[in-house]
């Protein structure tokens, strides 16, 4: 069963954060972050919550979808910068644009987060006839979790919010493949430990955290590692979903890659030898947003005309986890 978008949303904070601003509050350049990262700008959030964010994509994907938020069965949500440990972003979503009658709940995968969510949603809508439109949130507020001294990982991150409306695809022979991927022994490689408080019944060890070190609340990456991951994954899964849809490399119009680094999207175009112009690449106005750079970036190329309806996409991610996932769809 292929799957139809049938609404996509987008929501990026009105803040700009340049490269430039950074050189007042650290040790870096301009130069440095553009020719290692390709980022220029990101988007800070000013004061607006996770949630907040989420409801205002969620928003623009229903009335790109004509649809109203009562006829929204399911939401399925991904962040890893939550307002709240509970309730879910979903629920929150739910809540704020009024969509009362659906299940929600969230995916935890990090920057590969829609890749699950989408993944996940189609598998619903398959199995309960129901079921006829999901709404796929992702939202993250990255500058409340960033280590200001840490000015490998500060400058690559930014906030905002992307969703897209989900039903199936209309005909039997709809185009889908996916691949979903993890490797929990990288879990070292990039993470954000919770402060918890201890209880009061006795003395405890914390010995798992030797093997996690760092602050509280803040991303912890060792940039060389995930990098070397995701320029090794990205092909894998890339191809995994393709061969799953029943296609090669060359059928797809546009791959829509994770926007972490660019030069790992441009290492993963090398790979496969395809051109970086079928790669949709916006990173230099956004930053990294984990799981949102990917609906964000099919938000754009939708609305710029560049994605056209048939075109055959391919989303591919990796991130935390670590994860990594691919999916195959024509839009
Ligand atoms: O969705 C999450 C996934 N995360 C990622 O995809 C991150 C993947 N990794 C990367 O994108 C890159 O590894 C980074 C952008 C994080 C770092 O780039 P790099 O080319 O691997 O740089 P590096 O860590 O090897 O550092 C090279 C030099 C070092 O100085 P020395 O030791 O050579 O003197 C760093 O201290 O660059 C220095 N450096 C900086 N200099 C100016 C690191 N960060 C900065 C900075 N400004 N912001």
């Amino acid at each position: 069963m292929g799957i139809k978008i049938c609404g996509v949303g987008a929501f990026s904070p009105e803040r700009a954060v340049r490269n430039a601003d950074f050189e007042s509050i650290m040790d870096t350049s301009d130069e440095w972050i553009s020719t290692r990262t390709g980022i220029h700008t990101r988007r800070y959030s000013q004061g607006e919550s996770t949630f907040e964010l989420g409801a205002k994509s969620a928003t623009e994907a229903l009335r790109d979808a004509g649809i109203e938020a009562s006829q929204v069965g399911l939401i399925i949500a991904t962040t890893i910068t939550g307002d709240f440990f509970c309730p879910s972003l979903a629920c929150m979503v739910q809540r704020e644009i009024g969509a009362q009658n659906a299940a929600a709940f969230d995916v935890n995968a990090a920057c590969s987060g829609f890749i699950y969510a989408l993944d996940t949603a189609r598998r619903f809508l398959e199995t309960d006839k129901n079921l006829e439109y999901v709404l796929v949130t992702a939202s993250d507020r990255l500058s409340a979790i960033v280590d200001f001294n840490d000015r490998a990982t500060a400058i690559l991150f930014g906030d905002g919010s992307a969703s897209v409306v989900v039903t199936r695809g209309e005909s039997a022979s709809d185009i889908y493949g996916s691949f979903l991927g993890a490797d929990g022994t990288g879990a070292s490689s990039l993470y954000g430990k919770h402060c918890y408080e201890d209880h009061p019944f006795g003395e405890q060890n914390h010995t798992w955290e030797s093997e996690f070190p760092g602050k509280y609340e803040k991303i912890i990456q060792d940039g060389k590692e995930v990098y070397k991951f995701a320029v090794r994954v990205l092909p894998i899964a890339t191809e995994k979903a393709v061969t799953a849809a029943g296609l090669t490399l060359s059928d797809i119009d546009f791959f829509i890659p994770h926007q972490a680094n660019l030069r790992i999207i441009q290492a993963a175009a090398k790979s496969m030898d395809i051109p970086l112009e079928r790669f949709y690449v916006n990173i230099e106005n956004h930053g990294n947003t984990s799981g949102v750079t990917i609906p964000l970036a099919l938000y754009e190329g939708v609305k710029s005309g560049a994605i056209k309806r048939g075109d055959k996409i391919c989303l591919v991610g990796f991130g935390a986890g670590l994860t990594y996932g691919s999916i195959v769809f024509e839009f």
